[in-house]
């Protein structure tokens, strides 16, 4: 299927979008009005744009349904400062309850049961039950446009950050497995992040990698080693040589075995390498592939 986007209504641009790009953080954004009314509310248009300076970007939308702005918006706009609730499993419904179009005025920490906790440099409250808080300085906000769904970009610098004493490791930083990050998809999916799902994939060396148009035909063009494993196999700096010392008695076994068959060798190293990538072991993989090339 290909789209046109100007072709589609904007309520069904938004959910192809919103399915597409997708999971994306959740910025639980407090804020208050010139008289001190204090306004929390998600947005999942968010994220983290730069380091030096610290900048954060949200954006809370005009309604598709009405074209009317958000009190987050109106808040910004008069009283440029915000504290970011990051978003955790244990808050998620609540977060939800917040969400709703409450009137103005109405705070939302009273209406999903959360505890305001005072920051230490801007007016909004903190959301004391998150485990990170960012205490920010709105620099500057940018309309995408005055039609019903256009955003507005609220760029945030980062000034303070609390993170709870539960989710950091011994080195005093934040340990990714402690965290159960939720992050919004399309329609009502949220997804979270705990161990089941979380896994590594190596950086890039700062030596840059061979490629995958580097490796040997036979290797790039296996009916076994899929995408995954090729990039792996291509992140190596040079290609590898055969190590003498490399004693292993499966692969010993699939060269004796299958030495009159050498299509069948292939096939049976290429699923043995394949196992070793699955499980990380790079170095053992290249030296089973370098006995079949
Ligand atoms: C998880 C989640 C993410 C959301 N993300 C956005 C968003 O990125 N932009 C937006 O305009 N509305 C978003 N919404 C809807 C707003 O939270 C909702 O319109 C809210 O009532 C706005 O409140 P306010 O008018 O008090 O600022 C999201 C809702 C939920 C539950």
């Amino acid at each position: 299927m290909i789209l046109n986007l100007k072709d589609l209504k904007t309520v069904d641009v938004q959910n192809y979008l919103q399915h597409a790009i997708a999971p994306r953080p959740i910025c639980f954004a407090s804020t208050i009005d010139t008289a001190g009314n204090v306004n929390l509310s998600p947005f999942s248009f968010f994220n983290l744009f730069s380091s030096h300076p610290p900048i954060v970007i949200f954006s809370p939308a005009r309604r598709v349904r009405d074209n009317s702005t958000k009190h987050t918006l109106q808040n910004v706009l008069a009283v440029p400062e915000v504290v970011i609730n990051i978003v955790d499993y244990d808050m998620v419904q609540q977060v939800s309850l917040a969400s709703c179009e409450f009137p103005k005025g109405v705070n939302e920490f009273d209406k999903a049961g959360f505890t305001m906790q005072g920051a230490t440099i801007v007016k909004p409250p903190m959301v004391k039950e998150s485990k990170i808080k960012l205490e920010c300085r709105v620099n500057e906000v940018k309309s995408l446009g005055t039609e019903a769904g256009a955003g507005n970009l609220v760029i945030a610098e980062v000034l303070v950050m609390h993170i709870d004493e539960s989710i950091l490791n011994t080195d005093r930083k934040i340990d990714q497995t402690k965290l159960h990050h939720v992050a919004r998809l399309g329609g009502d999916w949220y997804c979270k992040v705990d161990n089941t799902n979380l896994f590594k994939v190596e950086k890039p060396h700062v030596q840059i990698g061979i490629g995958i148009d580097a490796l040997p035909g036979s290797i790039r063009n296996s009916k076994i080693l899929n995408g995954n494993n090729l990039g792996q196999l291509g992140n190596v700096c040079e290609m590898p040589m055969i190590d003498p010392a490399f004693d292993d008695d499966r692969l010993k076994n699939i060269i004796q075995y299958y030495s009159i068959s050498p299509d069948e060798m292939e096939k049976e190293l290429h699923l043995y390498a394949k196992q070793l990538l699955d499980s990380g072991k790079l170095t053992a993989a290249w030296q089973v592939l370098l006995a079949a090339v």
